[in-house]
């Protein structure tokens, strides 16, 4: 397809397949990323063509924006109570099906929106796939309220935990530390690896200034890959065989937005 890299078609393969699952009458929790912004545009199509009726919740600003304008009903999560299916993009999934997220700086809405949720399938290309957490810098969402001080028990929470390295940094937008949409802060921790992931989570959660991280650990039901030449690898739970199915890349270029 010209104009469109592998990548952007193995996200959009990944969107394609995932809105397959929703159904009329269904309250979705929608994604924050690229991948997401090509389900939101995938959603929008079908909800159209079908004349589907779908209460719709959004894990950021952004993704509100982009679905009110293509024309998707938009609540509240408390507007809309428990929601039926999520679907969100990741920064990394391993076998267990367990995720690092927030490289888009929106986990901690993408989180409450998920375990709010009976199902979560996660949408991705390949190269989201490892075998093991860490190679992606963990986000970690802090308070702006002592936030040197809260860098600082971070480091010292890392220097007893199983990880690779231990170099963390808080993300900028130019000048100042960037804001998540909860007017937060993100410390990004380079780890390398990470041996022990629920033990991690558990330990940087226990800290006061931190308000969550960006691991999402048994959260994610499914997972969703995409590759750039429309296949769809479908793996319904942690060690299933995937089934694989084809999407149109052609479709891609016939979406709104
Ligand atoms: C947003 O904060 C993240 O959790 C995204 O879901 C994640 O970074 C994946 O984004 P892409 O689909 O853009 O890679």
């Amino acid at each position: 397809m010209p104009g469109l890299t592998e990548s952007e078609l193995a996200k959009f393969a990944a969107a394609q397949r995932s809105v397959g699952f929703v159904e009329d009458g269904m309250k979705l929790g929608l994604g924050t990323g690229s991948t997401a912004a090509w389900m939101v545009r995938c959603l929008a199509a079908r909800a159209r063509a079908e004349g589907l009726r779908l209460t719709c919740v959004p894990t950021s600003d952004r993704t509100a924006v982009q679905a009110k304008d293509l024309g998707l009903e938009v609540v509240s999560l408390d507007e809309a109570g428990w929601l039926d299916l999520t679907i969100d993009g990741a920064d990394e999934i391993d076998p267990a099906m367990n995720l690092i997220k927030g490289g888009g700086g929106a986990h901690l809405r993408e989180k409450v929106v998920a375990m709010a949720s009976d199902r979560m399938i996660v949408i991705a290309d390949p190269g989201k796939e490892v075998v093991q957490l860490g190679a992606f810098a963990l986000p970690i969402e802090v308070l702006s309220f002592g936030l040197d001080s809260s860098v600082a028990q971070i480091a010292r929470v890392l220097e007893n935990a199983e990880v690779a390295a231990r170099t963390t940094q808080v993300r900028m937008a130019g000048d100042a530390p960037f804001r998540t949409d909860e007017g937060n802060c993100i410390v990004d921790a380079n780890l390398g690896a990470i041996g022990q992931p629920e033990a991690l989570a558990h330990a940087l959660n226990a800290l006061p200034g931190v308000v969550e991280t960006g691991l999402f650990l048994g959260v994610c039901d499914s997972v969703v890959i995409g590759h750039g030449d429309g296949r769809v690898d479908m793996i319904a739970a942690p060690g299933a065989a995937p089934e694989t199915s084809r999407v149109d890349p052609a479709e891609a270029a016939h979406l709104p937005g």
